[in-house]
């Protein structure tokens, strides 16, 4: 892999980056996701800390670590990932698949959208008590006024665990479809 001379996504944010350009990004991640899936791989760690910026602002999806087939009887023998940005599935030991990616992925656009970072300032931070899932109105709380509507959908739905789940690629949801027509 070439050197990706911006850096990790967390820190680019920092220099105040574009709406185009944010959407891009998730679209080159969407794209890497869509590739995984169609090859039965799980990334496992799906964080704007694994997402690098070559130089010419395209986002590669890094970290290869913990990525598993699929179809790994290993897979579901011990949970792995970054909790901040783990699944209600994963976190609670349940099986879990592509919807799990998806859920990162949701996450990672979130941090993406409102340039906060889940697990600062007790942002994002779910909890067992609710089963790990996101709260609707913390995250409405975060929507910055001036993103693109659809772009604030669909890391909403990829966030929601029951939306999530149908939006495994490459069986490509509308959402994300129309991210990447964008
Ligand atoms: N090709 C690369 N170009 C630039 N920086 C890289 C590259 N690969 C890794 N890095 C840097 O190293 C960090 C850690 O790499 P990563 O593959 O995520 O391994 P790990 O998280 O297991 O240490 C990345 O967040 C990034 O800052
Ligand atoms: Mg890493």
């Amino acid at each position: 892999m070439e050197l990706c001379v911006h850096g990790a996504v967390r820190e680019a944010l920092k220099l105040g980056l574009s709406w185009p350009l944010r959407v891009r990004i998730a679209q080159d991640v969407a794209r890497a996701l869509a590739v995984l899936a169609a090859h039965g791989v799980l990334h496992r760690d799906i964080k704007t800390t694994n997402v690098l910026l070559d130089a010419a602002w395209r986002a590669k999806l890094c970290d290869f670590n913990l990525a598993i087939d699929d179809a790994s009887a290993a897979k579901l023998s011990h949970a792995a990932g970054t909790t901040e940005f783990m699944s209600p599935e994963a976190l609670l030991g349940d099986d879990f698949s592509f919807p799990s990616d998806m859920f990162s992925y949701g996450v990672t656009l979130v941090e993406i959208i409102t340039l906060r970072a889940p697990g600062v300032g007790d942002f994002l931070v779910r909890r067992p008590q609710e089963l790990f899932v996101v709260n609707p109105d913390e995250l409405a709380a975060a929507r910055p006024h001036d993103v693109p509507a659809s772009f604030w959908m669909l890391a909403n739905d990829c966030c929601d665990p029951e939306v999530s789940r149908a939006l495994t690629p490459p069986l490509l949801p509308p959402p994300l479809l129309l991210l990447l027509l964008w």
